[in-house]
């Protein structure tokens, strides 16, 4: 039997099934179009750091372990945290900077790597249960955790950066979706919407409330402009590690029952996607997919609860 092209995502499947045509053969069938799939690259070997520069508990072993010691002083760990998300920030801007048609994720990656090291930082990711490289590139549908590869970025692209450093004992975590050359206005009006939703879950940010208001106020918006929320990664508790708890999911998920608290510093990152939330991983143990192949955007800020909202720290 041939899927007909033209059929309603609640509609009963084509197949006979009697199930609805997205819980059924959708995913498989967008699959099959197969259009212009982003594959996987030549990865370059990791980048060396000095020895000079402060390192991770991990950056050896690739296993997380308990984090730099908690300093005691609460007013001088928030502004060590400022400093390390501020710097996480120009990061992030410098190596947005770079991105342009005929470019490689790799190339991109070589920025990065350089601007961590000339504040002092440490790439977050390198070696973090043994990721590769310095940053993550997520390109058109690749959800996050793309590895910088030989792939040349092309006119029409959308990528993530999602940069992480680790300054002075303490993770900084901030990405954002860019344009490369000229993109369609599906991919603008995606790029858009993501990013509002990241704004308004910080904007549901506040003392007293559990962590369910973010992820209630992300969905709401994604299901307004007609897009999915991926449910199968979430933001995190940053600081002395790279993630902590509590999970910040971004879907009005009932068991977001964490209760913020002023002080608590973590992340707000949603990815929206076109069609269908489902996500799938290659094989390389890291790079994540839209299961139909449909394209999806991500903006992340790590934000810290004050008396009567959230303050944003990756912020120029
Ligand atoms: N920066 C990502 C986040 O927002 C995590 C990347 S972990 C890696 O949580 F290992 F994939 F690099
Ligand atoms: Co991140
Ligand atoms: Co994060």
């Amino acid at each position: 039997m041939k899927a007909p092209s033209a059929i309603g995502v609640n509609q009963p499947c084509w197949c006979g099934s009697g199930q609805k045509y997205k819980k059924c053969h959708r995913d498989r069938d967008e699959e099959a179009k197969g259009a212009r799939r982003i594959k996987p690259g030549r990865i370059s070997p990791p980048r060396e750091v000095p020895l000079s520069i402060p390192r991770p508990d991990y950056a050896e072993s690739g296993k997380p372990g308990p984090g730099a010691p908690v300093d005691p002083d609460p007013v001088r760990r928030l502004a060590r945290m400022r400093r390390a998300c501020r710097a996480a920030a120009e990061v992030l801007a410098e190596s947005a900077r770079a991105l342009r048609p005929g470019v490689t994720t790799d190339a991109i990656d070589a920025v990065c790597h350089a601007a961590y090291l000339a504040r002092g930082g440490y790439p977050s990711t390198l070696n973090y249960r043994g990721f590769p490289k310095s940053l993550c590139t997520s390109v058109n549908e690749v959800v996050l955790h793309g590895i910088p590869d030989d792939r040349a970025l092309e006119g029409g692209d959308i990528v993530n950066l999602d940069v992480t450093i680790y300054l002075d004992g303490l993770h900084g975590d901030c990405s954002a979706t860019f344009a490369v050359g000229e993109i369609d206005e599906a991919s603008q009006r995606l790029i858009r919407v993501t990013e509002e939703a990241m704004m308004l879950g910080i904007e549901a940010v506040k003392p007293g409330r559990t962590t369910r208001a973010i992820g209630r106020a992300i969905e709401a918006h994604a299901t307004r402009h007609g897009y999915g929320v991926v449910r199968a990664f979430c933001g995190h508790g940053v600081g002395e590690q790279f993630h902590e708890d509590p999970p910040i999911t971004h879907f009005d998920d009932p068991r977001a029952t964490a209760v913020m608290e002023e002080g608590m510093i973590f992340t707000i990152e949603p990815m929206l996607t076109e069609g269908s939330h489902n996500v799938r991983g290659w094989a390389d143990g890291w790079t994540v997919v839209t299961a139909d192949g449909r394209r999806s955007a991500q903006f992340e800020h790590t934000i810290v609860v004050t008396r009567d909202g959230a303050e944003i720290l990756t912020r120029l």
